[in-house]
């Protein structure tokens, strides 16, 4: 899989050089790129926004740099890919659709994914007519009903949840299966050794003593009863779904 970023903070994305998504990096599983959006303005002052027409609060990001960028990542990425590969071009975005464990699964099978992270009030409308009309595939994609200061830090969640659903990436593929929301549930409760543990307070608290039984059968009876309760009082709004 390639993943392009544009940002106007190459460095707010150092984190994905660590840990998994680093080591899927190194291994050939994921060929990442962050781009310097200033990299595609011409003045002094690399300019990218400017203040809302109309008036308001805050700056626009400016439709030039932005399609100039795509543009150039476009045919960089169809250099390496094939002329005829297009990219699924995602903007982290508070006024976008909810992502969520489905929309990381369905992007984790595209070949190309272009994240644009948009910052100040946000992108010129026009970038995504523009978008739109030469053929891409774009979508909004929001994290949550919160306002963060800008693409970047969504741009971290949906690499990570997206990049670990790649085949090869997570070496034990079975702890892709039971984790929360895999099955539309949240996980059920874990536990390790020691068995019987007294806590600090020297209270001495007891694995269930289920786990210890070796019945596979009832330990996964079990753990689904405590996935649906914990669903249940946690988010109930996904029993329906489920
Ligand atoms: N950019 C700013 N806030 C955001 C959010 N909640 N989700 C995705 N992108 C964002």
């Amino acid at each position: 899989m390639r993943i392009d970023v544009l940002t106007i903070f190459p460095e707010y994305l150092a984190p994905l050089e660590l840990s998994l998504i680093g080591k899927a990096r190194r291994d050939g599983l994921v060929d990442l790129h962050v781009h310097d959006l200033r990299n595609w303005t011409h003045d002094r002052h690399r300019t990218v926004d400017d203040t809302p027409l109309g008036g308001g609060a805050g700056m626009v990001m400016k439709p030039e740099p932005w399609a100039e960028a795509f543009a150039a990542v476009r045919a960089e990425g169809q250099a390496a890919l094939g002329a005829d590969t297009e990219p699924v071009i995602i903007f982290p975005n508070p006024a976008g659709t909810p992502f969520a464990q489905a929309t990381a699964q369905e992007w984790s099978e595209c070949e190309w994914l272009v994240l644009a992270c948009g910052r100040y009030e946000g992108i010129d409308e026009r970038v995504y007519e523009h978008l739109a009309d030469i053929g891409c595939e774009i979508h909004l994609a929001s994290l949550g009903d919160y306002v963060l200061n800008g693409g970047e830090v969504a741009v971290l969640a949906i690499t990570e949840a997206v990049v670990r659903l790649v085949p090869g990436v997570v070496g034990n593929a079975e702890s892709l299966v039971e984790e929360s929301h895999s099955d539309g549930l949240l996980e059920y409760p874990l536990y390790t050794r020691p068995a019987r543990w007294e806590d600090p307070a020297g209270v001495v608290r007891e694995a269930p003593a289920i786990l210890l039984s070796g019945d596979h059968g009832r330990i996964a009876a079990w753990r689904r009863e405590q996935s649906l309760e914990r669903t249940r009082q946690r988010r109930p709004d996904l029993l329906d779904e489920a």
